[in-house]
């Protein structure tokens, strides 16, 4: 006999958060949005990537580019740059977006000890950048011997033969940082000494890096900013299970920091498949989500496949028909609250703990700290993210109100038949998802911030400065029908433009 689960499933419009005790020290300037988005030994070890905002944007055509990447790692999110084009254009716009920073950092401006005037000008015409680190080997961690600035010479006075070691600062003379100091640290020496570019350098004094007055400026505005260790923005990349023996090495190598396999229902041999290969090739150093599933036993199995997060969510998005045409899934909140039981198990027994994110559905600000209180460690938005200004669409007018455009991966219109691949041809007959209209709702700084400080608001409400603690302590009730009524603004006449009200 089949199998019928006791309980119906819900979403997260049927649920709310009852309040627990909020102490003085409970203010949302105080509550810290970090979260884990890959597996680790939790106790033991922090985990090899961290985000210090629990949002991801959707692997969409219609949401996650290159713009929408580096503006989402700026807030400290990750954006899953779409899989649905060629292998050459995604990890091009991987290395676009690792590339937005590169600047910043000198290896491209590194030049010998023996170089010349005639070197240096050469090598500013080149990369552009007017600080040079002088190594013994002109490597970029090399021995560093001393930096040249473009106020160091004069070219219109100076001899093109003149020798770097004439004209340079030399090591004795500079202000430096060992490596291990933290940004804070470098920043108030640059402070301090009112320096432009500060050197990083290890115990035998070989370069490591340089950090920037100018990197600085950015940070202090975007103190959330997620970046690599070579001061990069964080990127991930969305991989199939059809052309992963080429996909993810391009990816790899443009430098995509995390993958995850794009796919509507993720409990499937080709995905155990996909994991095992990428695992034999790179063993642990290439991080890989893995997804969708709606209950434990998904759950079980892409984790012991070795996937480093979880994605859950079957039919919730807001552009997918898929419950309707397949008449598969499964309400996203039941999903997300069985899937985080299943996680805590897994952790219990092996150590390991999985972050699981809660894909699609999510219509309300306060249907993320529902879906995190319910255990799930991040989101991932499709509709919210393509409403803004970064999402790689079209904005359009109609009858006088800007729109975006918003189109699901199963549309034919983004024809990614490859999601829905259960093997055999591979071609899917069917739509499982519509082309639509959002409202346009301006630059993305703006409405994460909002949308993060009613996050923040709420979980202060709950008593919680974490994550951890917002899933440890939250209290969550199901509302009745009527209730949800009494939850809108009822029983008044709601003040709008069409009334031409006379005071009296
Ligand atoms: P939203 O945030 O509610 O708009 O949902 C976004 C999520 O919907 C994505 O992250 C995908 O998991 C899922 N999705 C994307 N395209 C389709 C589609 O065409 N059909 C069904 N689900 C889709």
């Amino acid at each position: 006999m089949a199998y019928f689960f006791d309980e119906p499933s819900h979403t997260f419009s049927e649920y709310l958060l009852v309040p627990g005790y909020s102490s003085s020290e409970c203010i949302p300037d105080k509550v810290s949005l970090k979260t884990p988005l890959v597996k680790y030994r939790k106790g033991e070890e922090e985990p090899k990537l961290t985000m210090n905002i629990p949002m991801v944007s959707a692997i969409m055509q219609s949401v996650s580019g290159e713009r929408m990447a580096t503006a989402l790692a700026r807030e400290g999110g990750v954006s899953f740059i779409y899989g649905s084009q060629s292998i050459e254009n995604e990890a091009a716009m991987v290395a676009r977006v690792k590339a937005t920073k590169a600047g910043f950092v000198t290896s491209d401006s590194n030049i010998s000890v023996d170089a010349t005037l005639a070197d240096v000008i050469a090598m500013k015409e080149r990369t552009g950048h007017s600080t040079m680190a002088v190594t013994k080997d002109g490597t970029a961690k090399g021995k560093l011997v001393g930096i040249v600035t473009s106020r160091d010479y004069r070219v219109s006075r100076m001899d093109p033969a003149t020798k770097i070691t004439e004209f340079m600062t030399p090591f004795e003379k500079l202000i430096y940082a060992k490596d291990g100091c933290t940004l804070g640290e470098a920043n108030d020496i640059i402070w301090e000494y009112k320096l432009n570019a500060l050197p990083v350098i290890d115990s035998d004094q070989h370069l490591t890096g340089f950090v920037f007055r100018k990197d600085y400026e950015s940070h202090k505005e975007n103190p959330n900013e997620l970046l690599d260790e070579h001061k990069r923005y964080v990127v991930g990349a969305g991989i199939n299970t059809r052309d992963y023996e080429k996909r993810v090495p391009a990816l790899v190598e443009a430098g995509a920091d995390i993958l995850c396999i794009d796919s509507s229902e993720g409990f499937s041999e080709w995905q155990r498949i996909t994991l095992k290969w990428i695992r034999e090739k790179y063993g642990d150093t290439v991080k890989v989500g893995a997804g969708n599933v709606v209950d434990a036993e998904g759950f079980r199995f892409l984790a012991e496949a070795g996937a480093d997060f979880i994605k859950i969510g079957i039919g919730g998005g807001s552009i997918c028909i898929t419950r309707e045409q397949k008449g598969i899934g499964r309400g996203q909140a039941t999903a997300t609250i069985e899937v985080a039981k299943a996680r805590d198990e897994y952790f219990k027994e092996t150590g390991i703990y999985i972050p699981i994110c809660s894909d699609g559905g999510i219509v309300h600000d306060y249907h993320i700290t529902l879906a995190l209180a319910m255990g799930a460690d991040f989101v991932m938005l499709g509709r919210y993210f393509s409403r803004f200004e970064e999402s790689p669409t079209n904005k359009v007018t109609i009858n006088g109100t800007y729109m975006k455009e918003y189109w699901g991966e199963g549309s034919a219109r983004a024809r990614n038949w490859q999601r829905y691949d259960l093997g055999g041809s591979g071609k899917l007959s069917f739509e499982e998802g519509v082309d639509s209209y959002v409202p346009y709702a301006g630059a993305l700084k703006d409405n994460v911030d909002l949308t993060l400080s009613k996050v923040r608001h709420t979980m202060c409400n709950c008593g919680a400065l974490s994550i951890p603690e917002l899933q440890k302590n939250a209290k969550i009730t199901l509302v009745s029908s009527t209730s949800i009524v009494e939850g809108g603004a009822h029983d008044v006449v709601v003040k709008d433009n069409k009334y031409d009200a006379k005071v009296n």
